[in-house]
C-alpha cells in the first residue's frame, strides 16, 4: 500500500521535472531566438544624471573646515563640478566623473555652493548651504509692557534669524554708577524683572547668547517703577508753641517716599488711648509744617504725622508730646517722645 503510493509520488515528481526542463529549454530557445542588437542595448541603458549623494548643508565655526561630497550617477556617467555663484571651482579640463568632493578650509563667510552634474542627457544642480556660525546680533530694543512698584516687564525682538541659546537681561539704577546686574539664561523674549525699588529709574538692555558666545547688547531702555505708599514715616517731627493755644508742628520728608508725596496728615489728641482715627486731624499739602490753633492751655497733646502718595498712606510717625504753654511770650519747644507705632 505504502510502496504503491510512493511509486505514484515518484512518478509524479519525475513528470514534474521533465515538464520543468521542457519549459526551461523552451524559454531559452525563445530568448535566444530574439537577440538584441548592440545599438538597441545602448538605447535602453541611457539614463539622465541624478544625485545619488546630494551635497548636504553644513554649519561650521569661523575658520573651520568642511568637505562637501557630491555624487551623481547616470548613463553615460555625468561630470560633476562645483560652483560658487557664477564662478567655476572645478577646472574645466580636470572635471571628475561621478564624484566630486569640495574641500573648504579656513571658512570665514557663509556661502551657497552649487554642485552641477552633467552628461549629454542633461544638467542638474544641487545647493549646499554652508553657514559660518557667528556671535548673535544685538536683540531689538526692549519694550516695557508692564510696571509695578517693584517689577518691570520687558519684551524684545530676538534680532537674530538664527536661534539663540538664551538671553541675558542687564539692569542698573539710572542715577547710581552701578555695574549692570545680570539675569542669565532667559529662554523667552519676555521677562519680568523683579526686586526693584518703587518709583525708581532703571536702565535695561538685553544680550543674546549662542554656542559661540555673547553678542553685543541691545539699545538701552529706561523705565521707572510705579509708585507705592511711603514705606517710612515723616522724620524729625517737632513742635513749638506760638502762643498758649497755638502750636506749630514741623517734620521732614520720609526717607522712603516711594513716589510723589501728595500731602501729609497730622493727627493730634489729648487722649492718646483713643484710636488714631478718632483724633483731630489736619491735611497739609505743599509744605512740611502746620499751625494748630485752639489748644487748651496747660494740656498735653499727642501728635502723629503720616505722608501719602497717590497710591496710599505711609506709616504714622512716632508720637510727639507737647504741652500747650508759653513763657514770657517766647515759643517753647517741649519734649518729644519716641514711641513705636
Ligand atoms: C577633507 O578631506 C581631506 C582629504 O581627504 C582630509 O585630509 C581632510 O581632513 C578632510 N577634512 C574634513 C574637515 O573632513
Ligand atoms: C543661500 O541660499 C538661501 C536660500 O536661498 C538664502 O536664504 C541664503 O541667504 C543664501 N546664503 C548666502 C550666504 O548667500
Ligand atoms: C498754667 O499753669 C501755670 C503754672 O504752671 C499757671 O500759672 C497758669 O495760670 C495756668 N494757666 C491756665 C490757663 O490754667
Amino acid at each position: 500500500m505504502f510502496s504503491t503510493a510512493f511509486e505514484h509520488l515518484k512518478h509524479g515528481l519525475l513528470t514534474l521535472c521533465v515538464s520543468l526542463v521542457f519549459l526551461l529549454s523552451l524559454f531559452r530557445f525563445c530568448s535566444a531566438s530574439t537577440p538584441l542588437h548592440p545599438s538597441e542595448l545602448r538605447e535602453v541603458r541611457r539614463v539622465p544624471p541624478r544625485f545619488s549623494i546630494p551635497p548636504t548643508d553644513n554649519e561650521i565655526m569661523p575658520g573651520g573646515s568642511v568637505n562637501i561630497t557630491c555624487v551623481a550617477v547616470g548613463s553615460p556617467m555625468p561630470y560633476v563640478k562645483w560652483m560658487l555663484g557664477a564662478e567655476d571651482l572645478t577646472p574645466e579640463d580636470d572635471m571628475p566623473i561621478g564624484r566630486n568632493v569640495l574641500e573648504l578650509t579656513d571658512v570665514r563667510q557663509s556661502a551657497n555652493y552649487t554642485c552641477v552634474a552633467m552628461s549629454t542627457l542633461g544638467v542638474i544642480e544641487a545647493v549646499a548651504q554652508i553657514t559660518v556660525k557667528a556671535l548673535p546680533k544685538a536683540p531689538g530694543t526692549p519694550v516695557v509692557t508692564e510696571r509695578t512698584a517693584t517689577s518691570i516687564t520687558l519684551t524684545w525682538d530676538s534680532g537674530n534669524p538664527e536661534p539663540v541659546s538664551y538671553y541675558i537681561i542687564q539692569h542698573k539704577s539710572k542715577y547710581l554708577d552701578d555695574l549692570y546686574k545680570e539675569i542669565d539664561g532667559v529662554a523667552t523674549t519676555r521677562y519680568s524683572v523683579g526686586g526693584l525699588s518703587p518709583y525708581s529709574d532703571y536702565e535695561f538692555r538685553v544680550v543674546a547668547v549662542n554656542n559661540i558666545g555673547r553678542g553685543p547688547p541691545s539699545e538701552i531702555i529706561e523705565a521707572k517703577t510705579a509708585e507705592q505708599a511711603p514705606s517710612t514715616a515723616p522724620r524729625q517731627v517737632r513742635g513749638h508753641m506760638m502762643s498758649a493755644t497755638t502750636a506749630v508742628i514741623q517734620w521732614d520728608e520720609p526717607e522712603e517716599p516711594n513716589g510723589q508725596i501728595m500731602g501729609y496728615r497730622v493727627y493730634y489728641t489729648m487722649d492718646s488711648s483713643q484710636h488714631v482715627n478718632l483724633w483731630e486731624k489736619q491735611i497739609v499739602r505743599g509744605s512740611n509744617f502746620v499751625t494748630i490753633q485752639g489748644l487748651i492751655p496747660n494740656k498735653t497733646y499727642y501728635i502723629k504725622v503720616l505722608a501719602y502718595t497717590s497710591v496710599g498712606d505711609g506709616p504714622l510717625s512716632p508720637e510727639l508730646q507737647i504741652i500747650a504753654k508759653t513763657g514770657g511770650g517766647f515759643a517753647f519747644i517741649f519734649f518729644s517722645k519716641c514711641v513705636s507705632v
